[in-house]
């Protein structure tokens, strides 16, 4: 069955917007677990618009389950989880303006920069995932790169109106969790999923951990993150069964 990874940076986007001290990620992290998670994800971006270097420190020590860093390939960055070592990192694309990572990392136009810092994060010990949009392409060249993971990226699917969409977004997600399988990744998935979408997904064999973020966080605020993260989990669990 799939793990649940959470992504608390949407905590740290409330901290921030009063650029204070509350409400605490790193608290966020500890309440997520106590619900069952089984991987906390925070993205540390190069503009540090939420997570903060002060929170990846804490959350290195603090941390029980395993730990996932989402990174650009900007050298201070891959310095930082070099010194961190987190269990794993998931290289993505950043764009400044964005709200959210928009589309999968371009591992197939890039495979020289790529590949050097893979092979720099894997020799430190470290789980490294790439996350792509569902492409054949970009699964052969993540494997080519080093890549020991894959993250297929399903925005497309969670942005899917009709059903005749909805229909070819999920066979382009099942096409590349089998595509990853068989070309000897590790497979998660996210970006979008919510308690709505996330069960034909989650019941899809072969997923090896879901990366999920604003759906809980959302729902955390009426009913408390512990609650939230233990809804989400027995989704994903009843789906897999
Ligand atoms: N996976 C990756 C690589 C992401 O960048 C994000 C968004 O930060 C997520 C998963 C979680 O997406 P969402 O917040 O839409 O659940």
């Amino acid at each position: 069955m799939a793990s649940l990874g959470v992504n608390i940076d949407h905590v740290a986007t409330v901290r921030q917007a009063r650029q204070t001290v509350e409400p605490d990620p790193v608290w966020a992290a500890a309440e997520a677990e106590l619900g069952g998670a089984d991987c906390i994800t925070f993205h540390l971006r190069q503009d540090r618009r939420h997570i903060l270097d002060r929170d990846v420190h804490l959350l290195k020590q603090t941390v029980q389950v395993k730990l996932n860093m989402e990174m650009s390939l900007a050298d201070e960055i891959v310095e930082i989880a070099l010194k961190i070592k987190p269990d794993q990192v998931s290289l993505v694309p950043e764009n400044r303006q964005e709200v959210t990572t928009e589309g999968g990392l371009d591992v197939a136009g890039q495979m020289d920069r790529v590949s050097g810092a893979v092979k720099r994060l894997r020799d430190a010990g470290i789980i490294v995932s790439a996350f792509i949009d569902p492409d054949p392409a970009q699964i052969k060249a993540s494997r080519d790169a080093g890549f020991g993971a894959i993250e297929i990226h399903t925005g497309k699917y969670a942005n899917a109106k009709g059903e005749d969409e909805l229909a070819e977004a999920l066979a382009e997600i099942r096409a590349s969790l089998s595509a990853g399988l068989d070309a000897g990744l590790i497979v998660h998935g996210g970006h979008g999923l919510t308690y709505r979408n996330v069960t034909p997904v989650a019941a899809m064999e072969g997923f090896s951990e879901f990366n999920i973020g604003h759906s809980i966080i959302a729902r955390a605020v009426f009913v408390g993150l512990r609650e939230a993260v233990a809804e989400m989990k027995r989704l994903i669990q009843e789906a897999a069964k």
